[in-house]
């Protein structure tokens, strides 16, 4: 009985870990095509921050492949996507894509850029 409790709470401790491991993580492919309809314009397809309509724009779009970028955390750009950078071009995306969908594209944008915490 007692050893039946304590199997029964494994299981809940490892799939609740599983679980929210699994909600940080994100699709790299379907990110790729998200970031190929709205992002290259002005990331440009290599994540450099050098796309094609980025003429016009008074402040430059990041480059993901600079230490500033690779130094930031998931959470720290899972948040800029979503509720966008202040007084900045880069408005928020939240109308427009899921949580999931910021997800997926964030973990292409790592997978272009991975994360690197001394630059
Ligand atoms: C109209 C041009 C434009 C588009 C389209 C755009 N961005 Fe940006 N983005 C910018 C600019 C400009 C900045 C730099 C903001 C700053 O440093 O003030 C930026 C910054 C960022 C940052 C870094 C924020 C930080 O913490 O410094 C991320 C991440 C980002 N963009 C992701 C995306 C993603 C993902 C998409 C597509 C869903 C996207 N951007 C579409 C212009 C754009």
């Amino acid at each position: 009985m007692y050893l039946r409790i304590v199997i029964s709470l494994v299981v809940v401790v490892v799939s609740t870990s599983w679980a929210m491991a699994q909600s940080l993580t994100g699709n790299p492919k379907n990110g790729e095509r998200i970031f190929h309809q709205y992002c290259v314009g002005c990331h440009g397809t290599t994540g450099d921050g050098l796309g094609p309509d980025i003429k016009e724009l008074i402040v430059p779009p990041a480059n993901f492949r600079a230490p500033k970028l690779r130094t930031r955390t998931d959470m720290e750009l899972y948040l800029a996507i979503k509720q966008g950078v202040l007084f900045s071009p880069m408005h928020g995306w939240a109308d427009r894509l899921s949580d999931q969908e910021i997800r997926d594209v964030l973990r292409y944008i790592r997978s272009l850029a991975p994360f690197n915490p001394v630059g």
